[in-house]
């Protein structure tokens, strides 16, 4: 069932685990992620990069394919399917008007009374659809930035964002990049917690790949209620895939080689959701 994200966050929130969100890059991707998730039987959302979405198609091609695959593969649980740091209120519309329940507006680059009212009317059109948003504050950056110099949330510009905006969820910048991290990731618990405190909505931690377990589980304790996972699949299936080439090279069926990187994909989605603890 294609759902928005607001009953699976509120219930991890309530709970103390994290829903795992999976950026898809392709059908077998999709395809891998729900059926590892339908038979743990707990609630997923696929995450779709303006990359991603560019790559596959489009927002219109993405819905379809989803929709069929959970009708196709008989898949009962909660599926979100969610754009990814989009950075225009036009890529949220189309988006919204292709079918997907969830959005998240990047308008982090901005000084955040731009990042606020970007968001508001993103907000203002997503919530007329039933649409679930997230925003992001502060700036996550990119592990092959220079991060030295981080640009972390602060809880007064956490606490003005939801309050003039009303998003559904928050993703501040707290230390975790995306990518391979250099060095362990360096999180602000302390501010996390505050905001937690602070605010009724869900906080999503992006930058899953990585990050060690207990740290995972310390945000977790600290209200983190959706993680963010890109480069972790990303990894294990090329590794697999490379391997399989290498010892296959007479090979050239494209659905061989793809698939020798299923098992990767799937043995990584069971460890991350166990990880998490996430229930339905
Ligand atoms: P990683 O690629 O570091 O797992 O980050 C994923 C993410 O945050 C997507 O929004």
């Amino acid at each position: 069932m294609l759902v928005n994200s607001n009953e699976m966050l509120l219930k991890a929130k309530k709970n103390h685990y994290a829903v795992p969100h999976f950026n898809i890059n392709n059908l077998e991707w999709t395809k891998y992620i729900l059926e590892e998730c339908n038979e743990l039987n707990i609630p997923v959302i696929l995450g779709v990069s303006e990359g991603a979405a560019k790559y596959m198609g489009g927002f219109n091609t993405i819905y379809k394919m989803t929709e069929g695959l959970i009708q196709d593969l008989n898949i009962k649980i909660p599926v979100c399917l969610h754009v990814d740091h989009a950075k225009s209120e036009k890529v949220c519309i189309a988006a919204i008007d292709a079918g997907f329940k969830s959005v998240m507006i990047d308008a982090s680059i901005y000084q955040v009374e731009e990042n606020i009212l970007i968001t508001k009317k993103v907000v203002d059109y997503a919530h007329k659809h039933n649409v679930s948003v997230e925003a992001e504050i502060g700036h996550i950056k990119e592990a092959k930035d220079n991060i030295e110099k981080m640009e972390n949330a602060t809880l007064e510009d956490c606490l003005k964002m939801v309050k003039e905006t009303h998003i559904d969820s928050l993703a501040p910048a707290l230390g975790s990049v995306h990518g391979l991290y250099k060095e362990e990731a360096n999180l602000d618990f302390e501010t996390m917690q505050k905001i937690n405190d602070e605010l009724e909505i869900p906080l999503v931690l992006h930058g899953g790949t990585g990050i060690e377990d207990e740290k995972i589980k310390h945000a977790i304790a600290c209200g983190i209620s959706k993680i963010n996972i890109n480069t972790d699949l990303q990894v294990a299936w090329s590794k697999d895939v490379k391997k399989f080439i290498k010892e296959n090279d007479t090979v050239y069926d494209p659905r061989k080689i793809i698939q020798s990187g299923e098992k990767a994909i799937k043995r990584r989605v069971r460890e991350i959701v166990t990880l998490f603890g996430t229930k339905l």
